[in-house]
């Protein structure tokens, strides 16, 4: 059931649980993730970046795709189809296509662009009975294209772009996009607990959801955060399940270059990922 992911979100923050985004990059990862949502009666969010979008021939596929997906599937869970990242005319698109979420990463605008901007963006996504994301601070690493300084967002900037009617916040609290280096010095939690003060039941969203420890995670729900976006842990996981099916030689016994044979594992490795996500985040049952 494709649904705006304000009620969900505001659930999980009262509940005190997250709700997984998992990035999407074709046919066999929506449906590895709509299927594990389904089976755990969770809540879930397909996280589309404009690269993504870009591969998948446009955000209209994405979205064509997706409703049909879901339908086709009988999937009963909340899901939302959600923009990752997006820019100013990135969330035009989306609004134009059908998702029913946007973020809007204003983070590299100077302050006062990035409120007129989301202000504008607020107004418009609400009008279609969208949600929609902001960011403050930044995100280190780089994610599709989409490089961050990592720098940890202010508590009142993030106050002040709270109250422009945003559904959820993401804040720089030293987090990475891609995997965590060695010497990485974990997430920031007086940052996390400063601005959880000053934006009250605002879901909070942990961008770089990958290779976060678990007890770093749930310290994280506990102080607000109600979105966890997890993209390259999947990739690796279908990386490293499509490598064993090819190293094993199994793509060269009887029909196992079919594309359906070959993609099987990756698909299989994605949903057990996904799953213990659900699990470790806490909305397994929260459909
Ligand atoms: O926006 C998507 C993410 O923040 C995912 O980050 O690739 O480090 O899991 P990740
Ligand atoms: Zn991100």
């Amino acid at each position: 059931m494709l649904v705006s992911a304000k009620e969900m979100l505001d659930k999980a923050k009262a509940g005190h649980y997250a709700v997984g985004q998992f990035n999407i990059n074709n046919l066999e990862w929506t449906k590895s993730i709509l299927l594990t949502a389904e089976e755990l009666q969770s809540p879930v969010i397909l996280g589309v970046s404009e690269g993504a979008g870009k591969y998948m021939t446009g955000f209209e596929t994405v979205a064509a795709m997706v409703k049909a997906m879901d339908k086709e599937l009988g999937i009963t869970v909340p899901v939302a189809l959600h923009l990752d990242h997006g820019s100013y005319e990135g969330c035009y698109k989306c609004v134009k296509a059908g998702f029913t979420s946007i973020m809007f990463d204003g983070s590299h605008y100077p302050i006062e662009e990035n409120v007129a901007k989301t202000t504008e963006l607020v107004k418009v996504a609400h009008a279609m009975g969208m949600s929609i994301e902001a960011e403050v601070g930044s995100i280190g690493g780089e994610e599709d294209g989409v490089v961050g300084a990592g720098e940890c967002a202010d508590p009142n900037e993030c106050k002040a772009v709270a109250d422009l009617g945003v559904d959820m916040l993401a804040a720089g609290i030293g987090n990475i996009h891609g995997k965590y280096p060695e010497n990485w010095q974990g997430l920031s939690f007086d940052t996390l607990d400063a601005i959880q003060q000053q934006t009250g039941a605002m879901p909070l969203v942990l961008h770089g959801g990958t290779g976060i420890p678990a007890d770093m995670i749930k310290k994280a729900i506990s102080l607000g955060v109600a979105k966890i976006n997890v993209n390259t842990e999947c990739q690796l996981a279908f990386q490293e399940a499509t490598r064993k099916y090819i190293e094993a030689g199994k793509d060269l016994e009887g029909k196992g270059f079919d594309p359906r044979k070959l993609l099987a594992p990756g698909a299989e490795a994605i949903k057990d990922m996904v799953k213990e996500k659900m699990e470790l985040f806490g909305s397994v049952g929260k459909a």
